[in-house]
């Protein structure tokens, strides 16, 4: 009781804090976002997401150079292919653009870890995450989809897939098809808690996915909801998850903390495009301290349980981080 403790003395100067620090981002945290586009010499800037691109694959050799070289130890890759269709087929076209940025990408840094996306959504006509019939996403006849995209991309080197599509079910159908393929050492990285969140917005410009009919509430989860999140966490443990994921992340730091204390993998936090859009518009109109609020974010995500997190603003961060 005060006056016999202080708090304060811990706090006098920058030496003491830092030895009392108990959470400290570094570059290992961080993973990229990129987005893959066809074509040669595209660098193309997204408008609501200042700093990020779409980028073809020579681009994207460019950037995951850099990326390397901040100290990111991966990236994750959404696809934005030519054609679409009903079936979303360019998902899991062997020479499709995501396939064909993953060979490139581990032709050029092997050591970078590559990281799908996988989903129907950015392939597909209609933007839905599945195969869609009378208005309705299909779940079961979508994992056989979900099965070829992922195999699709582990036989172009990619190092752990990153289903996204709320489909039930699409883990163990993944590690099932993987498994049988030869492929049992790719881990699943499974977006386990996916909200259906209006800070999405930015990210569906960012990879043209935006549904042409009605929303994803019938398959992304329902926001007011934190047990369910266990629920679901659960049982993509079950079906054979490596990593589970909370996103988006900063509305949802109470779930990041529920899950990485309810379970014992490694858990992975998305701190989607409406957040990093949210602080690049703020820094803009001179409202905020971008860089500082920036860090103060990403160590939130850390603090809450995220062991890793998909940031657009990892390479900003990393340069900071030193
Ligand atoms: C694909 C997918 C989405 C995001 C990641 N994977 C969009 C969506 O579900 O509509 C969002 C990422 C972001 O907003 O940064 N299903």
């Amino acid at each position: 009781m005060f006056p016999i403790h202080r708090p304060r003395r811990l706090r006098r100067t920058e030496a003491i804090r830092r030895m009392v620090r108990e959470t400290v981002l570094t570059p290992d945290d961080l993973i990229y976002p990129l987005f893959v586009t066809t074509g040669k010499g595209v660098k193309k800037p997204i408008s609501s997401m200042p700093g990020c691109f779409q980028q073809s694959t020579d681009e994207v050799v460019k950037t995951v150079k850099e990326i390397h070289s901040l100290g990111i130890p991966s990236v994750i890759l959404f696809g934005i292919p030519e054609h679409k269709d009903e079936l979303g087929s360019s998902a899991y076209d062997p020479n499709g653009v995501v396939q064909n940025a993953i060979k490139a990408i581990k032709d050029a840094v092997p050591e970078l870890l590559v990281i799908t996306d996988v989903c129907m959504c950015e392939y597909t006509s209609h933007g839905h995450c599945g195969i869609v019939n009378a208005g309705e996403v299909l779940n079961d006849p979508t994992l056989k989809l979900l099965q070829k995209e992922a195999l699709s991309h582990a036989q172009a080197g990619a190092d752990m897939v990153a289903p996204s599509d709320m489909m039930d079910g699409r883990v163990a159908a993944i590690r099932e098809i993987l498994d049988s393929e030869g492929y049992s050492h790719v881990p699943i990285m499974s977006y386990a808690a996916k909200y259906a969140s209006a800070f999405y917005g930015p990210f569906r410009e960012a990879a043209e996915s935006a549904p042409q009919f009605g929303d994803r509430r019938s398959y992304q989860m329902d926001p007011p909801n934190r047990r369910e999140a266990l629920k679901e966490v659960a049982l993509d443990i079950e079906e054979g998850a490596d990593i589970v994921m909370v996103k988006p992340a900063l509305s949802y730091l109470d779930v990041i903390s529920d899950v990485k204390d309810n379970f014992d993998i490694p858990v992975a936090a998305y701190n989607v495009s409406g957040e990093y859009s949210l602080v690049k518009a703020a820094a803009q109109l001179g409202w905020i301290d971008h860089d500082r609020v920036m860090l103060e974010i990403l160590t939130s995500i850390k603090r809450a349980g995220a062991d890793m997190i998909l940031t657009y603003f990892a390479p900003q961060a990393a340069r900071l981080l030193g």
